[in-house]
């Protein structure tokens, strides 16, 4: 499973990048409102420039026709730009679209194994299965994952599994085992997948005895 973050924070971007883990992003509105990025096109374009692999940009038009105009113009905001476009059939008509006009696209919101299945037949090139926030409404977001991993397996879909709403460590090893291509989360979910308490200890014994060794 690559590791993505879902983040808009450029200060989060560059200390993953330089962790040497970082395969991609993925922004949604959410993210880029609270960064009060108020030039989505030039943050986009900034976004590109840094990131080696895929930035996830989303669309805002509520029609087909909008998401397909404002899909292009991200699009042609750099080379790797993924267009994110919502699990709505206005969504799936932008995606089918896009995907024959040659951009890739990734299918959020993304709540059950048929809206997986529909996405995948709309030609998405990723899908977005938002792991907590169907465990917040009571539901096993991983079982949503394992699902869409085996249906695209079973049925030959090259369609990828980005597993998303990712809010905790357990989340994130969970979706790896299910087999999800990507997993996408915070920055403060991503430095805690390193720590272990026996990490800590060991390393801290290693150096008292190295200094021991030295005085
Ligand atoms: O990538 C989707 C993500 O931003 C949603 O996360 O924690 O708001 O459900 P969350």
């Amino acid at each position: 499973m690559l590791l993505f973050l879902d983040s808009a924070n450029l200060t989060e971007i560059r200390t993953a990048l330089a962790w040497g883990v970082l395969a991609g992003v993925t922004t949604n509105p959410t993210l880029v409102a609270r960064e009060g990025r108020r030039d989505f096109e030039n943050f986009v374009r900034e976004l590109s420039a840094l990131v080696p692999g895929p930035v996830n940009a989303e669309v805002t038009a509520g029609d087909a026709d909008g998401m397909v105009r404002q899909g292009r113009e991200l699009a042609a905001l750099g080379a790797n730009v993924v267009v994110k476009l919502p699990c709505t059939w206005e969504g799936l008509a932008a995606c089918r679209r896009l995907a024959e006009a040659g951009v890739p696209t990734n299918v959020t919101l993304v709540f059950s194994v048929n809206q997986g299945l529909l996405a995948a037949r709309a030609g998405a090139a990723y899908v977005s299965p938002f792991v907590g926030r169907l465990d917040d409404a009571g539901h096993d977001g991983l079982q949503l994952v394992r699902d869409l991993v085996r249906l695209y397996n079973q049925h030959g879909i090259a369609t990828k599994v980005l597993a998303a709403s990712l809010r905790h460590p357990r989340h994130v090893t969970e979706a790896a085992l299910a087999g999800a291509h990507i997993g996408t989360m915070p920055f403060d979910t991503l430095r805690q997948l390193v720590r272990h308490p026996l990490t800590d200890a060991g390393l801290e014994r290693f150096m008292a005895d190295w200094r021991q060794l030295n005085s």
